[in-house]
């Protein structure tokens, strides 16, 4: 490339058009994952840290959905919500088939059958202890806790699930859960791992969310990533992809561009990342002040995900940012 004067970075600046010609990535509605929580109150309920997020009710859901369906948001990422009588040391409501999250998949298939859906598979909002897997002594066991998420897939998968996302991090679990689920029948069942999940202090709100933060004992630092860590990941995502996973995730999301980065760099899969409830939160309560550009922060804060590689985002302001795009943002 010649140098200045005769190149002049400044031109391909100089004015709208050509900026948009010269975009090298956007952001689309087609990109973005909505996570949905799951109430079995009659009332759908806000989430106090999550300004403008609810626990829907069943009948709600339905309206997100089509909210979702027709802004041309691909899927929803369903979690629950379970009532603490439900809650059991076996943690056996979450693989119980007329569960809270089997009935939501039923009713949502119903009403928008091209809607995906994703389904958490991990025991937290099921487990009094409010740990993704169970804990004997004062340690949390990787292979019985294994037995209990290939049960909770299945229930998901009969129920209608279009895809189960692990999001446990114990080691070996999605070759398990794949050939639990093709055992079954359920070859097209798509199975999307939560393959670089960190020890993230971003996750109190999805807690207090679906009421799993205050019971939580200790912290999830035995199976969940060192935040320290970045080759670990790269480890954790080729084991996940060895064993079958369809689609890798990074999560959270804005502090961790650099995973998603190397991993797509590195792999090629498709990639997601999870803007996640603190993310979420953070944004939120700095453009609530006016400290921030509510609709521009969004907007930049969703492409930078997509310039580090992501294939798509989880994000609580989907809807939002979707309607922003349909208004020509
Ligand atoms: C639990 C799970 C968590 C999230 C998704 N699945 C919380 C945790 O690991 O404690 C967090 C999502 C968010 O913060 O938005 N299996």
């Amino acid at each position: 490339m010649p140098s200045f004067p005769r190149t002049r970075m400044r031109r391909n600046r100089a004015s709208s058009f050509i900026r948009s010609l010269v975009a090298e990535n956007r952001v689309s509605a087609t990109d973005l994952i909505l996570p949905v929580f799951l109430t079995d109150a009659a009332k759908s309920s806000p989430v106090a840290s999550m300004p403008g997020v609810f626990r829907h009710s069943l009948d709600d859901v339905l309206r997100v959905a089509e909210q979702a369906a027709e802004l041309g948001i691909p899927a929803l990422a369903l979690f629950p919500e379970v009532d603490a009588a439900l809650k059991t040391p076996d943690c056996s409501e979450s693989w119980r088939e007329d569960n809270l999250i089997n009935r939501a998949i039923a009713r949502l298939k119903q009403g928008f059958p091209g809607l995906g859906l994703i389904t958490d598979v991990a025991l937290d909002p099921y487990n009094p202890l409010g740990h993704d897997g169970y804990l004997v002594g004062d340690r949390i066991v990787n292979d019985e806790t294994i037995e209990a998420l290939v049960r909770q897939a299945l229930s998901l998968a009969r129920a209608g699930t279009d895809i189960v996302a692990p999001s446990d991090m114990m080691d070996g679990r999605i070759g398990v859960i794949r050939d639990a689920l093709d055992a079954e029948g359920f070859t097209d069942v798509g199975l999307m791992s939560y393959a670089v999940k960190y020890a993230s202090a971003y996750y109190g709100p999805f807690r207090d969310a679906i009421g799993s933060g205050g019971a939580l004992k200790g912290d999830k630092k035995t199976y969940q990533m060192d935040t320290a860590n970045a080759l670990e990941g790269l480890r954790e995502v080729e084991l996940d992809i060895e064993e079958g996973a369809d689609t890798v995730m990074v999560k959270p999301g804005l502090p961790y561009l650099d995973m998603v980065c190397r991993v797509k760099e590195a792999f090629g899969v498709p990639t997601f990342a999870y803007q996640v409830s603190g993310e979420y939160a953070a944004i939120m309560a700095a453009t609530e002040n006016g400290w921030l550009d509510h609709d521009r922060v969004w907007l930049e804060t969703l492409l930078s995900f997509k310039r580090a590689g992501a294939d798509g985002v989880l994000t609580y302001g989907a809807i939002m940012v979707a309607r922003l795009l349909a208004e020509g943002a």
